[in-house]
């Protein structure tokens, strides 16, 4: 690290110390150091290997719903396997030291910042682990069937009610997909409250997330970006720290 980088990093470290209101935007970098891969890394991201069309929205699950509940099966196998790394562990800490002032706010639809001990973390893109139905169930005068009570997925088709025959879903959003609404409120509130946003481990290519670093820099936030490359919203913060979650959040946030 050079002098200005390390200058600038105990500067950051002075504003965590400082800060009455800190919000947290994590993407899927936060979690690569738990061996979850991202999305958009070149050569290990998993939309340079697999079609975002076909495996994350509505159209592609009902042309190919074995294929794709066989491909989501296996990402909840990582993510059941994955821990929490230094980075989810420091912000849990400071959570737990600090209570009321950091809100973490995720697109990562794993639970690691939940299971670090972030419980009451913002999730803007859903749950991979949970069941959705894909379709609303049909009952009338009754209570809606439930996705734990599906059949069991089969190679040949995912898990299905046995009631109506609807098939079941994971809990993320997909593209062309509304966020869930009371998240995103949260997430804005959160924007428009802080006194310091830290940017961490997301590419900034997917909206709306990736403007609540602009709108919190324009409710008067200090913005910083936590990523060991460029993202596409570089120019929305204040400062950036070229560096991985579970190197640099342990820096900012330990002992504070
Ligand atoms: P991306 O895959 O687009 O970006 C991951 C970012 O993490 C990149 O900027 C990397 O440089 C950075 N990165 C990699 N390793 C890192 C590390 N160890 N520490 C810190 N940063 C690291 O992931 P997202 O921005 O999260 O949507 O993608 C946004 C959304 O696109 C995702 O939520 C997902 C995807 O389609 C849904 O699942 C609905």
């Amino acid at each position: 690290m050079s002098l200005t980088e390390q200058v600038e990093l105990e500067e950051l470290q002075a504003r965590v110390k400082a800060a009455r209101r800190i919000t947290v935007l994590t993407g899927a970098g936060m979690s690569a150091e738990s061996g979850i891969p991202t999305f958009r890394d070149a050569m290990t991201g998993l939309w340079s290997q697999f079609d975002p069309a076909e495996l994350a929205s509505d159209e592609g699950y009902r042309a190919a719903p074995a294929r794709v509940w066989a491909w989501y099966a296996e990402r909840r196998s990582g993510v059941r396997a994955a821990h929490p790394n230094a980075g989810h562990l420091a912000l849990a800490a400071f959570a737990r030291h600090h209570p009321g002032v950091l809100t973490v706010v995720t697109q990562n639809v794993d639970d690691l910042h939940q299971r670090a001990g972030n419980a009451d973390t913002i999730r803007l893109h859903g749950d991979i682990l949970e069941d959705r139905w894909l379709d609303p169930c049909p009952r009338r005068g009754g209570p809606p069937c439930d996705p734990g009570w599906a059949r069991p997925a089969t190679a040949a088709r995912p898990p299905m009610c046995s009631d109506c025959g609807h098939l079941v879903r994971p809990g993320v959003v997909w593209f062309g997909e509304n966020l869930p609404l009371q998240a995103l409120n949260d997430a804005e509130h959160a924007a428009d409250t802080a006194e310091l946003m830290l940017v961490v481990g997301t590419s900034g290519a997917v909206w709306p997330a990736a403007g609540l670093a602009a709108r919190a820099r324009r409710a008067g936030a200090w913005v910083a970006i936590v990523n060991p490359h460029p993202t596409e919203i570089d120019t929305d913060a204040d400062q950036r720290v070229r560096g991985t979650a579970a190197g640099v959040l342990p820096l900012l946030f330990s002992g504070v």
